[in-house]
């Protein structure tokens, strides 16, 4: 079975095709992350007139890859939530054209779960159950997966999430959009140790998550002296490390608490290198194995939307399908709600 995964749920169009058999055919990406830069975050409007530009141009890029047509494709998946609206309208309304037009199943996918299965994409890849970290702009989430549609909450952040406070501090630190892979890189030039910033709820004995309080820690470090080239690396360190460290032992706690073995890291934070090293040597010790997607797929991408398509669509799930004569989006939508495909119930 041939899937079209289409991703437009914010600012990158991702589109790509899928086969059950074959593996992943091919895929494109188009960032908006240029035209946004310059207004210092996603200005949703501009981000949905862009996706409708790009989104076909896209779909017959990755069939020429992969050298199909159209008439190929057994089924769409699209993004239906969570994001902003009007960029999701335009996924869900160009997959259910084409789902009409074409006479197959189009079905609509939780972004978050395209995140949490896209470690599944590489070799090697984890097996149920896992626990999976939700670190992205809008998510940071701990979550147990026992199968596809089996998904529970064990703890989330109260505040901003892991990338909204990469991005706001980079911003403090007068980096641009978005902030996280240029924090990042300036981190690498930073002293360890010159700033020690808090590690906010590391002992709250649950496994919620805050990082409001350090972006305000950072402020205030700012604030207290002249910042040189090399003290805005030294504080983009103290402030990684402060994160990574938060995100390193709740994870493990995670696992211990469940007893499995296996952490799953998605969504655009897992393409920090320092935690993934951090993640990846703790887990270790305590004889767990963490697995990434591989980087290109950490980010928004249509990859991940079109292989949890196959998951769902592989199920007796798919018996539900209609085609694409009527579609809605949900950009406030809660994970542990989606439907469990009949097989795994
Ligand atoms: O999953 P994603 O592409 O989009 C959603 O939010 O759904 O995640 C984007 C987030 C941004 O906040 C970005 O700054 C962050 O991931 N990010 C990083 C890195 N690369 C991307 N944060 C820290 N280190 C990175 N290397
Ligand atoms: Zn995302």
């Amino acid at each position: 079975m041939l899937i079209l995964g289409i991703e437009t749920s914010c600012d990158e169009t991702g589109i790509a095709l899928y086969d059950t058999t074959d593996g992943l055919l091919s895929h494109t990406l188009y960032s908006q992350i240029d035209m946004h830069s310059e207004y210092g975050g996603v200005v949703p409007e501009l981000a949905s007139r862009d996706h409708i530009r790009r989104v076909l141009p896209l779909i017959e890029q990755c069939l020429l890859t992969a050298n199909l047509s159209l008439q190929d494709i057994n089924a769409i998946a699209y993004t239906q939530g969570p994001g902003l609206a009007g960029a999701l309208l335009v996924g869900a309304s160009i997959g259910s054209a084409l789902s009409f037009a074409l006479k197959i199943p189009a079905i609509g996918i939780h972004h978050l779960e395209g995140h949490l299965l896209s470690p599944l994409l590489s070799k090697p890849s984890p097996t149920f159950p896992f626990v999976a970290l939700l670190v992205s702009g809008g998510h940071t989430q701990l979550m147990e997966v026992r199968g596809v549609g089996l998904y529970q909450l064990l703890g989330e952040t109260v505040d901003d999430a892991a990338g909204e406070a990469f991005d706001k501090t980079a911003k403090l630190l007068g980096l641009g959009y978005p902030g996280g892979p240029a924090l990042a890189k300036l981190a690498e030039q930073g002293t360890p140790g010159r700033f020690k910033l808090p590690r906010p709820m590391l002992h709250s004995g649950d496994l919620n998550f805050s990082f409001s309080g350090l972006k305000t820690a950072v402020l205030t470090l700012v604030r207290k002296q002249e910042v040189t080239p090399q003290i805005r690396a030294d504080i983009a360190l103290a402030f990684q490390q402060a994160a990574v460290d938060v995100l390193t032992k709740k994870s493990l706690t995670a696992l211990a608490q469940t007893g499995f073995s296996q952490l799953v890291v998605a969504g655009g934070v897992g393409a920090n290198s320092q935690l993934r090293n951090n993640l990846t040597q703790q887990a270790k010790l305590m004889g767990a194995s963490v697995f990434y997607p591989p980087l290109e797929f950490c980010t928004d991408n249509g990859a991940m939307i079109a292989f949890a398509g196959a998951m769902r669509l592989q199920s007796t799930y798919l018996n539900k399908q209609q085609l694409g004569a009527s579609f809605n989006i949900k950009p406030r939508w809660n994970l542990e709600l989606l439907e469990t495909p009949a097989n795994n119930l």
